[in-house]
């Protein structure tokens, strides 16, 4: 009954409501209209009883153990989707194990002039150019506790950014002050924190993308006792030496992980209209986010935990990160392109590559591919 609900809802959603949306709304509205919908739909107890029976999918194959806790399974939530956590109902419902809302900042930022998106579907992908427009951390708190006590299934965390507000200081002493201030705000309200060192849309640039930086942003949140375990959202425009450098610093101090990695700044070959502004999501970002993951993977050994997203549409994209080397997996794109019934399919497709290839189990394959796709570059 499930699975044929599932099949139904794919179809629903790739036949009718995905061309129906991309035809007649612009993917600003769409978004909008996503969000307001999720969050009507989570007031409404049958409405996410039901969203769970039709995504229902559990295997003891797919529990994983990371952060020193269990998941159900390894598929979660990425960042940029739910800025305010108004969705938290619907994102649990649809089969999720982890989230990371957001991103959210210690004050609140109205974004960049719209649009905030632009639809790619050539190269399945989102060109994003939102400027970590959210509500604020503290006029967000609310939905996050609630979400934390609600929280059966998942794991809820929230990635946080530095205050994108132009003509604001951009010192780094500054800019360490405000994401201590979410730091703290947050601190026993999250089951997980996810430091977003990456945002290509910002005013004052990455610039805790860069190791003195980070040593300075790290060693504050250091001194703050925390509730959570904290993991920082990675560029993916650098290459493995300097990302490396990343991962020494993290290495120094209180981390526990690396989210792997965020949008694809180069347009190299791409047709895309030079007045479109943003960065890209999706396919674009796979090779390079499955080439860090394997190298991270090699490097660390266990010592972080990895995240890998980046072009996940199916259950084998998330095969293949988890045998690169990703320990969890996030998808964002996917869900506008496939339909919230991805997760399940994700799912399913993960047991069936497992079983195929004579595993047993999701944690047994983590990172066997690394070296052999190394040497193959
Ligand atoms: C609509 C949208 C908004 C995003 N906003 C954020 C954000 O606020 N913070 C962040 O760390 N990443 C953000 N991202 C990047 C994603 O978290 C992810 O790193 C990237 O899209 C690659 O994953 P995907 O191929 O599954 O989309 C955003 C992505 C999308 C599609």
């Amino acid at each position: 009954m499930h699975f044929i609900l599932m099949k139904l809802t794919g179809l629903i959603y790739r036949l009718i409501l995905k061309p129906l949306m991309f035809k007649f709304s612009t993917p600003d509205s769409a978004h909008e209209k996503m969000i307001r919908f999720g969050a009507w739909a989570g007031r409404h107890p049958s409405l996410i009883g039901l969203l769970k029976f039709s995504t229902k999918f559990n295997s003891p194959m797919l529990r994983t153990l990371a952060f020193l806790r269990s998941f159900d399974s390894p598929i979660g939530f990425a960042a940029g989707i739910d800025k305010n956590a108004e969705i938290t109902r619907c994102i649990e419902g649809v089969g999720f194990n982890f989230a990371t809302y957001g991103s959210m900042t210690a004050e609140i930022c109205p974004g960049n002039h719209k649009p905030w998106f632009h639809r790619l579907p050539k190269y399945k992908s989102m060109m994003i150019h939102v400027g970590l427009a959210n509500n604020g951390i503290e006029a967000n708190l609310e939905n996050l506790m609630r979400a934390y006590d609600e929280a059966e299934t998942i794991l809820p965390g929230v990635s946080i950014a530095r205050t994108n507000i132009p003509h604001s200081s951009t010192s780094i002493t500054a800019g360490v002050k405000d994401f201590t201030k979410s730091f703290k705000l947050l601190q026993g309200n999250v089951g997980l924190i996810e430091v977003n060192i990456s945002c290509p849309n910002a005013y004052c640039g990455e610039q805790f993308g860069e190791p003195q930086a980070l040593e300075k942003l790290l060693s504050a949140l250091d001194k703050i006792p925390r509730t959570a375990p904290v993991v920082l959202k990675m560029p993916s425009d650098q290459a493995w030496p300097e990302f490396k450098k990343l991962i020494d610093v993290a290495l120094e101090h209180n981390v526990q992980g690396i989210t792997i990695c965020n949008l694809r700044k180069d347009r190299t070959g791409m047709e895309i209209p030079e007045t479109w502004k943003g960065n890209l999501s999706g396919k674009p970002v796979q090779n390079i986010s499955d080439d860090l993951v394997a190298q991270s993977f090699l490097y660390l050994r266990g010592r972080l935990v990895i995240i890998g997203l980046g072009g996940v549409f199916t259950a084998k994209d998330a095969y293949r990160k988890i045998r690169l080397g990703a320990d969890l997996v996030e998808i964002a794109s996917a869900l506008m392109y496939e339909g919230p019934q991805v997760v399940s399919e994700i799912k399913r497709g993960l047991v069936k590559l497992l079983k195929r290839d004579g595993f047993t189990s999701i944690m047994q394959i983590t990172g066997i591919d690394a070296q052999k796709l190394l040497s193959e570059n």
